[in-house]
């Protein structure tokens, strides 16, 4: 959403989001002596892909079917890991903001999905599992990369539901899916981003839900704001990243997955590609 001068004024949304954070999460971690903002600060030290679902605060998570599965009563735990369980092993964590992009402990997060062949647990609980965000709104999830089944891209169903607040149910997918280009469930919006970690094929995704609580930001521990990414010039040839902002047209986008540009591929033109912001 545009914003504006007034708004422009003030630190930003982000900034108020990275403030508390800062002062909920990583504060701990950096006392015990790891990296501190593992999310948003790579060992290389460059800057994180933004996070687009919580960039402005006020866009909401989009729901989406539940779909044929779902089944209440799933175990609290936060790994679906098993013993014997085949798959690529998949980390998801991420934090669960309300309208102002203020961290929201005590959500309910209710995963389940396919197997590594595409199959649900129709009669147990394989890969279905509940947990609560923390105080710091994170959550974590041990899981493995989802199979494919007929009709459906890769994905993770969950319902999240904030204390006294309606549910939200949704579903997580994967970027770089051929068949995310097919499926008519999809939504790009809801694309994780993922990245491979270490050399055993294991892969790390990370997805910040924004519900539709309302919140009242406070000044926030950290009046500096926090620098908002330059927006460059749409161009072709240019490698975006997602996160990465441009201005086309008068307008500015976000990225939300990452690709070199090609003419054709305008912001305007690409919901797939690019968010207006
Ligand atoms: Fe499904």
């Amino acid at each position: 959403m545009d914003h504006t001068p007034t708004e422009r004024g003030r630190p930003s949304r982000k900034a108020v989001l990275r403030a508390a954070v800062a002062a909920s999460v990583a504060a701990p971690v950096l006392l015990m002596g790891v990296p501190a903002l593992a999310r948003t600060a790579r060992s290389n030290g460059v800057e994180p892909e933004l996070t687009p679902e919580c960039d402005d605060g006020d866009d909401p998570t989009p729901p989406q079917t539940e779909g044929p599965y779902f089944k209440p009563n799933s175990p609290l735990r936060t790994s679906l890991v098993e013993p014997g369980t085949v798959g690529t092993r998949l980390t998801v964590s991420g934090y669960v903001f309300g309208r102002a992009c203020l961290p929201l402990g005590g959500v309910l997060l209710d995963f389940w999905q396919a197997d590594d062949n595409g199959a649900y647990d129709n009669t147990g609980f394989r890969f279905r599992g509940h947990q609560f965000t923390d105080a710091g709104g994170k959550f974590t999830l041990s899981t493995i990369v989802p199979g494919l089944y007929p009709g459906r891209t890769r994905h993770i169903h969950v319902k999240l539901q904030a204390p006294g607040r309606p549910v939200l149910t949704t579903q997580l997918y994967f970027p770089g899916e051929p068949r995310n280009n097919t499926d008519p469930i999809f939504d790009a919006r809801l694309l994780m981003a993922v990245r491979d970690v270490g050399g055993g094929g294991g892969k790390e995704a990370s997805f910040d839900f924004v519900l539709d609580v309302p919140q009242t930001p406070g000044p926030g521990p950290d009046p500096t704001p926090t620098p908002t990414p330059t927006a460059k010039a749409w161009a072709v040839g240019t490698a975006y990243r997602a996160g990465d902002r441009v201005t086309h047209g008068g307008r500015t986008y976000a990225c939300l997955i990452g690709h070199t540009a090609i003419r054709g591929w305008e912001p305007s033109t690409t919901p797939a590609l690019w968010r207006a912001v």
